[in-house]
């Protein structure tokens, strides 16, 4: 039977479907017989499929046959989405396509709010990507394991958006004499099935979790208390704490984690490396902030929130309502603590469901993600962050938004999924260069500052240089350049959890010199240890006329001393301010001047020249934790100045290719 007669004259198509697919509607793979129809088709097109890899084998690329799945699946998703999953997961199974049947069913498996699969929002691409277009050749290089080489970008030219620079566009105005001060947090992470004694040295993705364990045997004799010392191994945190209303810590019975003789190293109060945070971690981290702004006479005019607050579980753990009380019950902690601080929050990655999703208003599948930006509107306004008129304009634009501060600042907050590699919705009209209208909205904000010589932060999760697609990253990079540095004194991001910055330069993208560094993204460090680092935050003092970042002051606690400390609060510490930190790379940088591209430049090239300079930068980007590389006379150090010195991956492998660079970050 042909493909194409089935499509358009054949008798099973009793119901064509092109509305959009509701979650908790219809059926999953589990709980559906299908018809005798219906598995007729499943079989055909897996078939259809499973022929695409195997026959033509000799004669079509890699590339090619991805592309004619591709245009397979467009026509099956045109006339009957919901056989897309069915088809789809068999085929993955079938050929062994994906590490196991659990992933190919989370990969193409449909999405319901109890099942975190991507299936759904596959679908809803096919219906709307052109696979023979420059969509495919995308998809198929980011999505599906490089099967495509990365299409050429085409050229962009954004002048047309903009007035002319002006002469006066090419300098930052001078600081004045006067600052405040502005706490910067990121990636909380709460893990709400963190478990104390469960195993923290897990071989899966999310340790800490009754899920999840460590699948090699422990050697004979092995315990974890076996190389403790006495005091040590007498003091161990093992009792489960939170803090009341009057933000008092309190214990519950502590935990016999050693009961369980297959456990390497049990989860402790405060947290492990591999994990990410337990609420009481993010209460400790906020109530540490209110101590320190006590203490200092902070102040705090406002904070930035760089997103991610829902953890690295695996996507079978993760569902649309632990979603939701991931990010409602971060939001409460942070007014419960910082009380009458206001915070421009953007999402992250992972705050959306299923992770990294949002579709644009004009694809017609907004309405499965609404739901986030209208609890976000709401929230937000109902801690007296944002306004109500600010509220509705997040409400309607993916949770990004315009402030004034009260210092006179603006802050803008953008959705970072709006250029993720990750969010499927990306590759429909990929050229495109604004499908979310989120650019058109940047510069609009920024050509009206600029026309009243305000000064604009720009606060969001990911940065450039991370898995942001081409297309938008040039745009951006655009933008930055032409408002860069009058009018644009801060550029904010999170994501990477660790404490990183990187320099914008104008012109040649491999011509980095100190008079074309233009701008400097500060990346902010996190809360959760996940990865191997230590819980930190920071902030920054401001100069008061135009608003550019005069010094930045970070604090963390050591995780691994929490062990054997019985529990007790964790000790937070002062880590170390970059004005003083770099003083002697950066010599004679005057107290007058902010820490700017200039400077940034200079200790970036400091860096990479010396590793004494590389140890201090990677103890810094880690917090010191135990897993902190060694530079000194090793090769295994983060000294990368094209790290450091790019803003978007194309620059970064530019930069890599012309400086023949071999550390990698
Ligand atoms: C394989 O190639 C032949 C000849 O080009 C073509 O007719 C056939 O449709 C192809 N099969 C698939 C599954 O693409
Ligand atoms: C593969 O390519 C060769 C040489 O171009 C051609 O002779 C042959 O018919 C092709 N086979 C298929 C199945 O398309
Ligand atoms: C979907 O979620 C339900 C309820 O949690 C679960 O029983 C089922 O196995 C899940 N299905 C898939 C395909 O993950
Ligand atoms: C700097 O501060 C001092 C004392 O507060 C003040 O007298 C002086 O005018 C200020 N200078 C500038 C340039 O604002
Ligand atoms: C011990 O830990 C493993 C995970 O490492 C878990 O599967 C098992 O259920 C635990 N046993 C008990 C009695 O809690
Ligand atoms: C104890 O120390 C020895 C020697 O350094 C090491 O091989 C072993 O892995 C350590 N054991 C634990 C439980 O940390
Ligand atoms: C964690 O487990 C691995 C085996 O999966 C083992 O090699 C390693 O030493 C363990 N580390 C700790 C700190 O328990
Ligand atoms: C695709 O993008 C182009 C360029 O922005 C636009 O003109 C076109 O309308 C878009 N197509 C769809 C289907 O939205
Ligand atoms: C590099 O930038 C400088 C300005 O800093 C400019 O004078 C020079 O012409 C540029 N060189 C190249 C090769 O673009
Ligand atoms: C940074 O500040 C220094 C000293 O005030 C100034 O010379 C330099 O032009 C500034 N750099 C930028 C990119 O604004
Ligand atoms: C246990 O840790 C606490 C907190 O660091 C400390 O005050 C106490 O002395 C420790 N006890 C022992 C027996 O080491
Ligand atoms: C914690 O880790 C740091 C960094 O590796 C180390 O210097 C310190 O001794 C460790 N503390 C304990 C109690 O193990």
């Amino acid at each position: 039977m042909k493909l194409s007669s089935l499509f358009i004259t054949g008798s099973f198509l009793t119901s064509l479907t092109f509305g959009i697919p509701l979650y908790d509607l219809g059926k999953t793979l589990e709980t559906t017989s299908y018809s005798p129809d219906e598995t007729f088709l499943i079989n055909e097109f897996s078939n259809q499929l499973t022929q695409i890899d195997q026959f033509n084998s000799t004669n079509s690329t890699k590339c090619e046959k991805c592309i004619k799945r591709l245009n397979l699946g467009k026509s099956i998703a045109l006339t009957r989405p919901n056989l897309i999953y069915p088809i789809f997961t068999k085929w993955c199974i079938d050929n062994e396509i994906l590490k196991d049947s659990t992933t190919c069913k989370l990969t193409y498996g449909r999405n319901t709010v109890h099942n975190a699969s991507e299936g759904t929002n596959f679908a809803n691409l096919l219906t709307l990507m052109d696979p023979n277009s420059y969509d495919g050749q995308l998809f198929c290089h980011y999505q599906q394991d490089k099967k495509c080489p990365l299409p050429k970008t085409p050229e962009i030219d954004m002048s047309s958006y903009w007035p002319e620079k002006q002469s006066k566009h090419f300098k930052a105005p001078e600081p004045s004499n006067e600052t405040y001060n502005v706490l910067h947090i990121s990636d909380f992470h709460i893990e709400l099935d963190y478990q104390i004694g469960t195993e923290g040295n897990c071989t899966q993705n999310m340790c800490c979790t009754t899920h999840n364990d460590n699948k090699d045997i422990k050697p004979e004799g092995w315990s974890y208390t076996m190389n403790l010392t006495e005091s040590q191994a007498n003091n161990l945190s093992f009792t489960p704490a939170w803090y009341d209303s009057n933000g008092d810590l309190q214990y519950d019975e502590p935990i016999d984690v050693f009961s369980n003789d297959s456990i390497w190293q049990p989860a402790s109060t405060w947290g492990q490396y591999k994990c990410d945070s337990p609420e009481v971690l993010i209460n400790s981290s906020l109530k540490s902030i209110a101590k320190y702004q006590n203490k200092l006479g902070l102040d705090f005019k406002f904070s930035i929130f760089t997103g991610d607050l829902v953890d690295h579980d695996e996507d079978n753990h993760l569902n649309y309502e632990k979603n939701i009380k991931s990010e409602e019950i971060i939001f409460r902690d942070i007014k419960s603590t910082l009380k009458d601080i206001p915070v421009y929050p953007v999402l992250g990655n992972h705050d959306t469901f299923p992770y990294a999703q949002m579709a644009q208003e004009k694809s017609g599948f907004a309405n499965l993600f609404n739901w986030n930006a209208e609890l976000m509107g709401d929230l937000w306004e109902d801690y007296n962050w944002i306004n109500s008129s600010t509220a509705r304009y997040v409400r309607k634009h993916y949770s990004g938004f315009a402030v004034e501060t009260s210092t006179n600042l603006k802050v803008i907050a953008l959705n970072s999924n709006a250029y993720y590699a990750s969010n499927l919705y990306n590759y429909w009209n990929a050229t495109d260069i604004d499908s979310f209208g989120q650019f058109q909205f940047l510069i609009d904000e920024l050509i009206e500052s600029e026309s009243k010589d305000q000064r604009v932060w720009i606060i969001a999760h990911i940065p450039f240089i991370q898995e942001a697609l081409p297309i938008p990253a040039e745009v951006f990079q655009q933008i930055l350049k032409r408002f860069s540095p009058y009018t644009i004194a801060g550029i904010f991001f999170g994501h990477t959890h660790e404490d990183q910055f990187n320099i914008l330069y104008d012109g040649e993208v491999t011509n980095k010199t100190e008079d074309n560094a233009v701008n400097i993204a500060w990346i902010s460090q996190a809360v959760t240890p996940l990865f191997q680092n230590n819980p930190s935050w920071r902030y920054y003092t401001i100069d008061s006329k135009t608003h550019s970042v005069m010094n930045s002051y970070n604090y963390y606690f050591k995780l691994n001393e929490t062990w054997y400390e019985g529990s007790s609060e964790p000790n937070w510490e002062f880590e170390y301010s970059a004005r003083e930190a770099y003083s002697n790379v950066v010599p004679n940088w005057p107290d007058s001047s902010p820490l700017n591209a200039t400077f940034w430049h200079k200790v970036a090239h400091a860096i990479h020249e010396s590793d004494e300079v590389a140890q201090t930068y990677n103890n810094y980007k880690r917090r010191f934790s135990p897993f902190v590389e060694q530079c000194i006379g090793t090769n295994d150090c983060d000294g990368s100045f094209c790290f450091l010195s790019s803003f978007t991956l194309k620059d970064y492998e530019a930069c890599m290719k012309a400086f023949d660079e071999p550390k990698f970050q």
